[in-house]
């Protein structure tokens, strides 16, 4: 057996005796790093952020932070976290630590009462402290007043110093009331030239390393390439594939699932590309949404709008394409969206690859066309896009929730007249499906307020909605036409009647 390593706030150790499904959230607290809470243990709360050293967008590396209670340790092997605890610092021996400069930032201005959520928070704070494009907008010092917006830009989730509020949109308090630490957030400044950590960012993260972790009879698999990753598969089909296991780390913790064989897929290189062709753009499979996001930066509109939508930034962080289309849910964000762009997927198995249309893909409630030992490589988003596109998901709260409807606009309308439109839905039928029916009632018509109204009325009734806990059908119903209306107001500026 290959002993498998992680490095901790600087000091490297054994893996070993975890068991494979252990997470990274265990682990660390089995080693007495206490100021890793668990909240929820299913993403939900960010009570147990760390940092990881991961391949930056603008810096050879980026601090990213991750829900440690979804990621298995083993998952790590080879690869360097920060802790709350790592983020303070020691000047010399015996002396006491002295606090990052977020760390002071949430001590001074009362963003911590009884402490709970308070690592979670600096963590994913630290992240964005570090984050080089905040800090090449930052125009402000440690010395900022906090304030939202200077009470003229009206811009609330920007701080002045360029802070993202939407960096801290996975954790949750529930005591000090988010004031105080949106203060905090406001208020830090940027990384001095010695700043260990930001100096870190220059050199290249810790290359993936090829894992063979095994306990008793389970077995945490990584391999280098896709090739020999897909023979690994073919020899396992009872395997669990994981990339970000914002899913599977639910599964094991919340259904206590536990696999004999898990093989990770998320470094493989042949998933990570990005590409822009003249005629497509090729997203691999287990880019995280975060990197997809900050390296397409907007030239996909309607990816652009899915992406805020989508859980919180610590489950992006490491959430992917691949994993939210193979887990075949009928109301993941991405199909209706994908469906809406025409995308196609790329499959591939140890003797080859095919390109399927995802309009084609789902078959049934969690199923596909996807067959054993195939993984999803990549997506492939035909070009030019269509101009005029939408992203509404209806759910009970703004951000970090599940879709009850999802729907997914991309229309080209040339000289007042609808030329193509296609429509993604999610949550209404046991896959996610085409709106069909509404494409026909709209192309080669008039956008008007009459032909909006018209399409509206068929859009309420594609798919086969169901009741359950959260929506009714007939609400799902009328949320379908007023998320027409809603496209045809917002493109227009007309209010249908
Ligand atoms: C708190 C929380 C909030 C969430 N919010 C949302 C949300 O708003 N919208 C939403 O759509 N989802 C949401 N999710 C679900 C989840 O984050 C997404 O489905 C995500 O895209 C899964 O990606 P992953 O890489 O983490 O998948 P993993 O958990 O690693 O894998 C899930 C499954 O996908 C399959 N898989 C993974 N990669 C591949 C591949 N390359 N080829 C074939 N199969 C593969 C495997 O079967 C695996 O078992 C949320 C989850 C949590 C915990
Ligand atoms: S413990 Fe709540 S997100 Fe991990
Ligand atoms: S300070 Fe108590 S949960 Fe945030």
């Amino acid at each position: 057996m290959v002993t498998a390593r992680i490095t901790v706030n600087g000091k490297e150790a054994p893996i070993a005796p975890a068991a494979p499904h252990t997470t990274v959230l265990d682990f660390l607290r089995e080693r007495g790093l206490t100021g890793t809470k668990e909240g929820c243990a299913e993403g939900e709360c960010g009570a147990c952020s760390v940092l990881v050293a991961r391949p930056g967008v603008n810096k050879p590396t980026d601090w990213v932070p991750v829900n440690a209670c979804l990621v298995p340790v083993a998952a790590l092997d080879g690869q360097e976290v920060v802790t709350s605890e790592g983020l303070a610092t020691v000047e010399a021996p015996g002396t006491p630590p002295v606090l990052h400069p977020v760390q002071e930032e949430m001590a001074v201005r009362g963003g911590s009462q009884c402490g709970y959520c308070t690592p979670g928070f600096v963590c994913s704070m630290a992240a964005e402290y570090y984050r080089p494009e905040r800090c090449a907008h930052a125009d402000r010092g440690p010395d900022a007043t906090a304030g939202a917006d200077d009470g003229d830009s009206g811009d609330t989730e920007h701080g002045p110093n360029g802070f993202d509020l939407h960096a801290l949109s996975g954790n949750l308090c529930r005591c000090t009331g988010y004031r105080p630490i949106r203060d905090a957030a406001f208020a830090v400044g940027t990384p001095s030239d010695e700043d260990p950590l930001a100096r870190r960012r220059e050199q290249d993260p810790p290359a993936p390393v090829a894992t063979e972790y095994r306990q008793d009879d389970s077995a945490f698999l990584r391999r280098s390439t896709l090739a020999e990753t897909l023979r690994l598969l073919r020899e396992r089909p009872d395997a669990v594939v994981v990339a970000g296991s914002t899913d599977w780390g639910v599964e094991v913790n919340i259904r206590s699932r536990r696999a004999d064989c898990v093989i990770a897929v998320d470094r493989l290189p042949e998933l990570r590309g990005l590409r822009v062709e003249s005629d497509h753009i090729e997203i691999g499979a287990a880019l995280t949404l975060t990197e997809i996001e900050r390296r397409l930066d907007g030239t996909v509109p309607l990816l652009a709008q899915l992406f805020p939508q989508f859980a919180s930034r610590l489950i992006r962080n490491g959430a992917t394409l691949g994993g939210n289309l193979g887990t075949g849910s009928p109301i993941g964000d991405s199909p209706p969206v994908l469906l809406a762009l025409e995308a196609s997927l790329v499959l591939a198995d140890a003797d080859g690859e095919r390109e399927v249309p995802l309009a084609d893909y789902f078959t049934g409630y969690r199923q596909s066309v996807r067959r054993p030992g195939e993984l999803i490589r990549a997506v492939r988003l035909p070009l030019p896009l269509s101009p005029v596109t939408a992203f509404h998901k209806i759910a009970k709260r703004r951000f970090d929730d599940i879709s009850s409807v999802a729907v997914a606009f991309a229309l080209d309308v040339e000289g007042g007249t609808v030329r193509k439109a296609r429509i993604g839905l999610g949550g209404v039928a046991a896959t996610p499906v085409r709106a069909l029916a509404t494409e026909a009632a709209l192309e080669g018509r008039p956008w008007t307020t009459e032909t909006a109204e018209a399409a509206a009325e068929v859009l309420r009734g594609e798919g086969t909605p169901m009741s359950d806990h959260r929506a009714s059908a007939g609400y799902r119903a009328a949320m379908l036409g007023q998320s027409l209306l809603k496209l045809y107001a917002q493109t227009t500026e007309a209010v249908p009647s």
